[in-house]
């Protein structure tokens, strides 16, 4: 399903409202939420949203646990952390118990972060079906998710839920949770905002290239719900979609 907002400010309202439905949704039926979240910066002003009221309170925190879709291995102080990010923008804002923030370890080694988060990740599910209630993805305008990158080895993973990538012609190296996993997630909505995404979420959303080349087609949840919150000017390309055009809320 489509939603587009006039702007980045509405698509962020009703992300974060959606975000506090779905935790008091999953605290309620299962007594506990597993949340996966995005970096970039699409999704912060949802982030700082959920930071305040009304919708502070309408959050069962003490239930939630808080992982990450990625993270750029590097100091958790520097400015291109993840996990930073989300700490600045909510964490340190809410009170989630801090044994249920599972930050992935950005100043390990990559294979070690990887290895550690896939543990940690394996001992929450429990044998248990990895199924996250619900997963913030953003889209990159190469049409990457996560740090699931174009012609990356990361997409062929078919066993490990974490595994260690990287962008083609960047240094930094990154931890990316892989799709067998993100698939098995009861929700995945994805945070677009912005007319430089205009063209690749046409190209994701009404073309058929090949999903090697947007990695963000990978994303189709086995039983679970796929939402895509969009802006206008990222709308801006598409055309009617599923034979109606995108609903602009
Ligand atoms: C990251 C994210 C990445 C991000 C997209 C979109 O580590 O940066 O996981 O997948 O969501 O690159 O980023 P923006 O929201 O900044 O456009």
């Amino acid at each position: 399903m489509i939603s587009v907002y006039p702007d980045l400010d509405a698509l962020s309202r009703a992300a974060a409202e959606l975000f506090a439905e779905r935790a008091a949704r999953a605290v309620a039926e299962h007594g506990r939420c597993a949340i996966l979240l995005s970096g970039g910066e699409t999704p912060r002003r949802a982030y700082e949203l959920l930071a305040k009221e009304p919708l502070r309170d309408r959050v069962p925190w003490g239930k939630l646990h808080i992982f990450w879709g990625d993270e750029r291995c590097v100091a958790p102080d520097d400015h291109r952390s993840n996990a930073r990010m989300v700490q600045q923008a909510l964490l340190d804002r809410v009170p989630v118990p801090v044994g249920q923030v599972h930050p992935i370890l950005g100043d390990r080694d990559p294979r070690e972060a990887a290895d550690e988060y896939e543990d940690t990740l394996r001992r929450f599910f429990a044998g248990a079906a990895p199924r996250f209630d619900l997963v913030l993805l953003g889209l990159g305008d190469d049409g990457h998710t996560a740090s699931l990158f174009p012609d990356s080895q990361a997409l062929e993973e078919r066993q490990r839920w974490a595994t260690v990538t990287r962008r083609a012609g960047e240094e930094i190296v990154r931890v990316t949770l892989t799709p067998p996993l993100i698939n098995q997630a009861d929700l995945v909505v994805f945070l677009v905002a912005g007319e430089d995404k205009a063209a690749v979420i046409h190209e994701v959303l009404e073309n058929h290239p090949d999903p090697r080349s947007l990695p963000a087609k990978l994303i189709m949840p086995e039983q679970g719900e796929l939402r895509w919150l969009v802006d206008l000017p990222a709308a801006s390309l598409l055309r009617r979609t599923n034979g109606s055009s995108p609903i602009v809320v």
